[in-house]
């Protein structure tokens, strides 16, 4: 039986308007990208659908992150494709912000010690 634990994750004011912040953990398989546009912070899993390739280095252009490998575009709010190469949707986060302004995600812990997960990440 798994139990769930909120991991924070950052702090609202460390990431720009129109910027991404990658997010790491020792037992995440994959990790995180947050996005922040129109003063809301969206969390999806930093790889592309098309490949196996980050999406951190991707440009935000408003919802729309683009892969910088071969050019698909995400919907940060729904991780829906929304530009080719790609036609698989990405994983999304829902988030949990404090009155510090703490970004916090839920992660559900297996009773393997040591592993972590969000969904299937
Ligand atoms: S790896 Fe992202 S579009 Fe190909």
């Amino acid at each position: 039986m798994s139990t769930t634990t909120r991991l924070k994750i950052a702090n609202y004011l460390d990431i720009p308007e129109g910027t991404t912040l990658p997010f790491e953990h020792p037992s995440l398989k994959r990790p995180l990208l947050l996005c922040r546009v129109d003063g809301e912070i969206y969390c999806i899993e930093d790889n592309c659908s098309h490949r196996v390739f980050p999406l951190r280095d991707g440009d935000l252009e408003g919802f729309q992150l683009r892969c910088p490998l071969h050019g698909a575009t995400f919907d940060v709010r729904t991780g829906e494709a929304t530009g080719f190469p790609a036609y698989r949707a990405i994983k999304t986060f829902p988030l949990h912000i404090d009155e510090d302004h703490d970004i916090f995600v839920d992660i559900e812990t297996d009773p393997e010690p040591g592993r972590i997960s969000i969904g299937n990440l």
